[in-house]
C-alpha cells in the first residue's frame, strides 16, 4: 500500500490500472479512521480490483467557528488500517495541492439547506466541491459513503445525477460501538462523562423507531418523543430532530417510507449526528 500526496502521481498510477482493465473503488474520508470507515473500505475491497482511500481534512467544509484545527489526525494509524483492510492507496494531499487559488465551487440548493445545512450553511458546498474533485482525480467506478451522514449521502447521489458523474454511489450502514453510540472521529472529543451522556442519541432514536413499529404514524409525535428523551440528559443540547422524506429531505407530517429520522445534538461542545432510515 502506498501513501500518495500528489495528484499527478495518483493519476499516473490510476492510468496504468485502467490500461490493465482494472476497476477502481474510492472511499473518501477525513482520516482518523475507525470501524465505520473500515466497513466502507472492506466493501470497496470486495467489489473492486483496486481501492483508493482519500484521507484529507477538507478545510472548505468547516465553518469559521468549527473544529478544523482540532480535528483529529493520525496518518500512520490510518495507513496501518488501510493496509490491513487491503486498500491499495491512501491519497493524503496537503490543502495547497487540492486548492491552488481555486475560484470554482460546486453548490447545491434545496436539500443542502435543511437539517445540518441550517447550522452549517457552507458545509455542503465544501463537501460537494471536494468530492467532485476527488471523483475527477480518481475517476472511480464506485464510491462508498456511510449512512451515518445520511444527508451527505443524499446530496452526493443528487450531485452525481445532476452533474452526470459516471460513478455508482454505494451507501453503507452505520457502524456503532457496543453500547449503541455511532462511531465517529469526533467521539474522541468526549470526556468520560460526556461519552456516557452521548448514549442519549442512539437511545432516543431506538425509542422513536420502536414507537413507529408499534404503529405511531404521526411524525410530529415521533419527533417529540425523541426530543423529550434527549432533553432528559443534562449535558445534551438539541440542534435538530427531524423526520423527513429520505428522497427529498422534506419534513413529513405522516410517517411514510422512505423515512429519514435524523438528529444533531451537542454533548458539551461536541456536535454529534445520528439517524435511522426506514426504506
Ligand atoms: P468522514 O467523516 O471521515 O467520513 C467518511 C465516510 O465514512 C463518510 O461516508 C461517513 O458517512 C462514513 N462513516 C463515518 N462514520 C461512520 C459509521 N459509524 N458507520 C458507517 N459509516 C461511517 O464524511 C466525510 O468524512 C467528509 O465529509 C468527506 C465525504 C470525506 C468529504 O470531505
Amino acid at each position: 500500500m502506498q501513501i500518495i500526496k500528489n495528484i499527478s502521481e495518483l493519476r499516473a498510477i490510476i492510468k496504468n490500472w485502467r490500461k490493465d482493465g482494472l476497476s477502481v473503488g474510492l472511499v473518501p474520508t477525513m482520516g482518523y479512521l475507525h470501524e465505520g470507515h473500515k466497513s466502507l473500505i472492506d466493501r470497496a475491497v470486495k467489489e473492486n480490483d483496486r481501492v483508493v482511500v482519500s484521507d484529507f481534512v477538507n478545510p472548505t467544509q468547516f465553518g469559521p467557528n468549527e473544529d478544523f484545527e482540532s480535528y483529529p489526525r493520525d496518518i500512520n494509524a490510518d495507513a496501518a488500517l488501510c493496509e490491513s483492510a487491503g486498500a491499495d492507496i491512501i491519497f493524503n494531499p496537503e490543502a495547497e495541492e487540492m486548492y491552488d487559488d481555486a475560484l470554482t465551487t460546486v453548490n447545491m440548493t434545496d436539500i443542502t439547506e435543511g437539517l445540518c445545512g441550517k447550522t452549517r450553511p457552507t458545509h455542503f458546498s465544501g463537501v460537494c466541491t471536494v468530492v467532485s474533485k476527488l471523483f475527477n482525480i480518481v475517476t472511480p467506478d464506485r464510491a462508498y459513503f456511510g449512512q451515518k451522514d445520511a444527508q451527505q449521502l443524499c446530496v452526493i447521489r443528487k450531485m452525481v445525477k445532476d452533474l452526470n458523474f459516471d460513478i455508482e454511489i454505494i451507501g453503507c450502514p452505520i457502524v456503532r460501538e457496543g453500547d449503541g453510540l455511532a462511531k465517529s472521529s469526533r467521539n474522541t472529543y468526549l470526556n468520560p462523562e460526556e461519552r456516557k451522556a452521548a448514549l442519549c442519541l442512539s437511545r432516543a432514536l431506538q425509542l422513536g423507531k420502536s414507537k413507529i413499529s408499534d404503529g405511531e404514524e404521526n411524525a410530529d409525535k415521533i419527533v417529540k418523543i425523541i426530543s423529550e428523551e434527549i432533553q432528559k440528559e443534562p449535558l445534551a443540547k438539541i440542534d435538530y430532530v427531524e423526520a423527513v422524506n429520505y428522497n427529498n429531505l422534506k419534513p413529513l407530517s405522516k410517517i411514510e417510507k422512505p423515512l429519514l429520522c435524523a438528529i444533531a445534538v451537542y454533548i458539551g461542545k461536541t456536535r454529534l449526528i445520528d439517524n435511522f432510515i426506514i426504506e
